[in-house]
């Protein structure tokens, strides 16, 4: 077939004009060959192309990356592959997967599926029990690629470095970042009363000339919050705290807090009105509720915050995800005067 043939050095330059002209031929490889290189081309280059040196000259065919589906479906009998779960967290470079007890016989088949379908995948962990405990952590089972639980996640542009098997993240909360994101002003003085390695509060000083107190119990929580303050460019200043909020949260200093806790934060209640300004401000209630009892739980903030000597508005709800076939974690803003 047809290529263009340039010294290495222009190699970059003329694939971009080619590129701009349609004239790369798509499927193919492109040749380096010692200083020259070969770039394939359609047909009608012949026409268009007068500055260039055209050969004959074969390339071999790109291969398309195969998907996570194609490769199982290669591997597994079709019963095997119904039981295959679909969805998996990427964190960085490192997944984490689910794999039913049925399907232990074939975990590291899935885990290298996975990472032959997903090149930026170096490391493939399975969930080995449920989140728990105070710092809200699991148990992982190593199955495939580097035995590493470190690693660096992008989301929204902010830089975060985490040990998936020391703290708490999930990536499936990116859009909820973004949305609280969406209603802090410039001025404010946020609270993260379980801050974690930090992806609210350093998303929301990026934008915002904030103060941002973010505290978290878990050690390893924040000497990763306190790496990643130094990771990204603030607009706002993030003061990191060590400890239990009950005991740690600054009282009376709030506009906005965030309780991202959302299977204990109903206790915590109380001390988000403390650390809210006599004023008021915005708490952001996470918690885990049936659809149809949502309503108990506004019952509850309103009871709370009137022993508080406060008033409280529902802004929004939402439905952040499911937490189990019946339950929801929602998201409740609640306005509180
Ligand atoms: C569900 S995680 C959320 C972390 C973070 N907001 C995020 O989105 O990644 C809850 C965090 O609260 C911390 N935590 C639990 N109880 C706490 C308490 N009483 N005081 C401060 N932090 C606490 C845990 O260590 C954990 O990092």
């Amino acid at each position: 077939m047809l290529g263009v043939r340039v010294p290495v050095r222009e190699a970059e330059k003329v694939r971009r004009e080619l590129h701009r002209k349609g004239l790369i031929a798509r499927g193919y490889r492109i040749k380096r060959m010692n200083d020259v290189v070969l770039i394939p081309v359609e047909e009608r280059a012949r026409r268009e192309l007068l500055n260039y040196e055209l050969v004959e000259a074969e390339f071999e065919p790109l291969r398309r990356r195969r998907s996570f589906e194609e490769i199982l479906k290669e591997k597994l009998t079709p019963e095997e592959l119904a039981l295959v779960k679909r969805s998996f967290d990427i964190i960085g470079d490192i997944a984490v997967v689910e794999v039913p007890p049925e399907l232990e016989h074939r975990k590291r088949d899935i885990a290298l599926a996975l990472m032959e379908a997903h090149k930026n995948v170096r490391a493939v962990f399975r969930k080995a029990g449920e989140v728990g405990g105070t710092t809200r952590v699991r148990r992982l089972e190593h199955l495939a690629g580097d035995r590493r639980t470190e690693t660096l996640h992008r989301e929204h542009g902010l830089r975060l470095k985490l040990d998936i098997a020391k703290v708490y993240f999930s990536p499936r909360l990116a859009y909820e970042r973004q949305r609280i994101l969406e209603q802090v002003r410039d001025g404010e003085v946020v609270v993260d009363l379980f801050a974690g390695v930090g992806p609210f509060s350093l998303l929301i000083a990026r934008h915002r000339l904030v103060k941002v107190y973010a505290i978290d119990i878990n050690p390893e929580a924040v000497r990763y919050l306190k790496e990643n303050i130094a990771l990204n460019r603030l607009r706002g200043e993030v003061i990191p705290l060590s400890g239990n909020s009950r005991q740690v949260a600054p009282r009376g200093v709030a506009t906005r807090v965030i309780m991202n806790l959302p299977t204990r934060s109903d206790a915590y209640l109380g001390l988000a009105f403390e650390v809210l300004r006599s004023e008021g401000g915005v708490v952001h209630y996470y918690t885990v509720a049936p659809e149809e009892s949502l309503q108990d739980k506004v019952e509850l903030a309103s009871r709370v915050a009137e022993r508080a000597g406060r008033k409280v508005e529902v802004l929004e709800r939402r439905i952040v995800r499911t937490y189990s076939p019946r339950k929801y974690h929602v998201a409740l803003d609640l306005r509180v005067f």
